[in-house]
């Protein structure tokens, strides 16, 4: 597996785990940990082995405590936009990875912190997470698409109360406003992120990839429009092996088993 300077990532039946790891600034988000992960976003988007995704922090204390604060204390305005554009470039691609991907978040999530998790499709939080938007006590705003995946989340109320206060929830409230779909003990977090990827990999890894597909971009869409998005990309399940071997073990009383292959380049993935 390929070497990175703030990341470890493995695979294993099928799973790909990426582990952010900057311990001395809890994990923070500097422009070289941002743009180191955006090639491991496109690495492991490539792997066809890899069927989920799981991110999580190192150690106990933090998942990510946010931007750098150190490095954007002294930046202008042209590189205040830069580090934006990197960041909310970079989740974007998180957001549309090609497989399913869960935020394992082990502890503090402030800022880019609850930014980051926001861009994966599924967060289990532990019950140390903490999560806010700390920035307008910083005199800034959320930069990495915070006051944009934030109410698309929570709604337009409970995000605008989050951001304008920098207020910091516990992982209870978090899974209350439907930020977290879990919250688990903090020593069963990787095990319960794992049993949920394995269950997600005993599916069809295509099918899974074009529901991913279907919900991102028909979300972007009026609601009769992403029907008939839906409709075409329900149809390209048909173009793949997944679906006749599934459909066969269900008449066959048998359990299918999947072979992942993707559909060809062009097509959602
Ligand atoms: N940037 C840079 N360094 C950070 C950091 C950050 N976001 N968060 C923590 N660190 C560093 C600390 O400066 C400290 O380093 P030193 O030992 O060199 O002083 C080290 O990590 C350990 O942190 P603390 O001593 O502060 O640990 P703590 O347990 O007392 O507190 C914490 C933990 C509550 C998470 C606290 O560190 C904290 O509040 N961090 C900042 C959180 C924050 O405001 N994040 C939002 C940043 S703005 C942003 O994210 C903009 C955006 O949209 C991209």
């Amino acid at each position: 597996m390929k070497q990175y300077e703030f990341f470890r990532v493995t695979l294993e039946d099928h799973i790909a785990t990426i582990t952010i790891s900057r311990p001395k600034a809890l994990n923070a988000l500097s422009t070289a940990v941002v743009t180191e992960l955006e090639t491991v976003i496109e690495d492991v988007s490539a792997m066809d082995d890899a069927w989920v995704v799981i991110f999580t922090g190192d150690g106990d204390k933090a998942f990510v405590a946010g931007g750098d604060i150190k490095e954007m204390y002294t930046m202008n305005p042209d590189q205040g936009v830069a580090y934006s554009k990197l960041g909310t470039r970079v989740l974007y691609k998180i957001e549309n990875m090609p497989q399913p991907t869960i935020a394992a978040v082990n502890g503090f999530a402030l800022g880019g912190g609850t930014e980051i998790a926001m861009a994966f499709d599924i967060r289990i939080a532990s019950s140390k997470a903490v999560f806010g938007q700390p920035e307008t006590g910083l005199g800034i705003i959320p930069g990495f698409a915070g006051t944009q995946r934030l109410p698309r989340l929570v709604g337009k109320g409970m995000a605008k109360m989050l951001i304008y206060s920098s207020m910091r929830i516990k992982a209870d409230e978090a899974y209350r406003i439907g930020l977290v779909q879990k919250v688990v003990p903090p020593e069963d977090l990787m095990d319960e992120a794992r049993a949920l990827a394995k269950q997600i990999a005993s599916c069809s890894p295509n099918a899974v990839r074009l529901a991913k597909a279907a919900i991102n971009q028909g979300l972007e869409m009026d609601l009769w429009s992403g029907n008939v998005y839906e409709s075409h990309v329900f149809g390209l399940c048909f173009t793949n092996s997944d679906q006749t071997e599934g459909m066969r073990a269900f008449v066959e009383k048998d359990k299918a088993v999947f072979n992942g292959k993707p559909l060809p380049k062009g097509e959602p993935q």
